[in-house]
């Protein structure tokens, strides 16, 4: 692991259970998350990841263990902590200032502020010339950068992303992962990442934790010794094959396990 991760514990998730009635979905989930790492989390479908990531942000209650951001049991969201979710999640009736600065409006700041700030975050992702345009003017690669970048804007300690490029064109996608990527350098920041793509997963993840079974738990930490900056050549590195191989036979062994208990 390189020097940046040697840093304290930022996120603690200790045997952390979540049940919707009968349906144990995780069960005795242990990670903790440094200051300034990224932790890929990958597992099948339905295993958990959505459910996991708003325990830690607060949206819903675990039904048992418990979630710690900075040393503070998790309650409800709190500040600093910021989420993109599956599904882009701008607000269709606002325009894309208004989505970027709408955290920092729920923060208490003034809108003149916020009028300040939100220039800064529009041009890091690229979107200048589009503060006025709504949602549905934008492709799905704007609207996931105007999502970034409205989770960019408060600054988080914490960045929770859920799929956040899952639904982009294979060109975008590979866009928005250097450019986070490259975000991320300048302003390092605890990240869980979810995806499906298990290349992702190893590009973007310090270590990448694979969720299985059902309840799921944590069945293996990978840790990606991969060098910083990631960058395109980190893609050709024989390194980064072996360790894709590694997740794609643990979780493609998962896929197969579940279409048979289908049949
Ligand atoms: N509000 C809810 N009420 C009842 N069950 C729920 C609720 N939210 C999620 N579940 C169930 O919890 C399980 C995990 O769902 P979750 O969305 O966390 O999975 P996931 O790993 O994110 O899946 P995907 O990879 O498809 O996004 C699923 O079986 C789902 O049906
Ligand atoms: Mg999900």
């Amino acid at each position: 692991m390189d020097a940046t991760t040697a840093a304290p514990d930022r996120i603690v998730i200790s045997d952390l259970c979540k049940s919707y009635g009968d349906l144990t979905v995780f069960d005795g989930i242990d990670l903790a998350v440094g200051e300034a790492e990224i932790v890929s989390l990958v597992g099948p479908s339905g295993c958990g990841k959505t459910t996991l990531l708003r325990c830690i942000d607060g949206l819903i209650p675990a039904t048992a263990g418990q979630v710690s951001i900075d040393g503070e049991p998790v309650t409800e969201p709190r500040e600093g902590v910021a989420i993109v979710f599956q599904h882009f999640g701008l607000f269709p009736w606002k325009t894309v200032q208004d989505n970027v600065g709408y955290g920092l409006r729920m923060a208490g700041m003034s809108k003149r502020e916020v009028r300040k700030r939100v220039p800064k975050f529009i041009q890091l992702v690229g979107l200048e010339g589009f503060e006025e345009s709504y949602p549905y003017q934008l492709s799905g690669g704007m609207q996931q950068r105007a999502g970034l970048a409205r989770a960019l804007a408060i600054e988080p300690r914490v960045l929770l992303m859920d799929e956040p490029f899952g639904a982009l064109d294979a060109q975008t996608r590979e866009l928005l992962q250097f450019e986070l990527l490259s975000i991320w350098q300048q302003q390092p920041t605890s990240m869980v990442f979810v995806t499906h793509a298990i290349e992702e997963a190893v590009l973007m993840g310090h270590r990448i934790v694979l969720l299985k079974g059902r309840p799921s738990s944590v069945a293996e930490v990978i840790e990606v010794d991969l060098p910083w900056p990631r960058t395109r050549e980190t893609l050709s590195l024989p390194r980064f094959q072996e360790i894709r191989e590694h997740v794609w036979g643990q979780l493609m062994g998962e896929a197969a396990a579940a279409v048979r208990e289908q049949h």
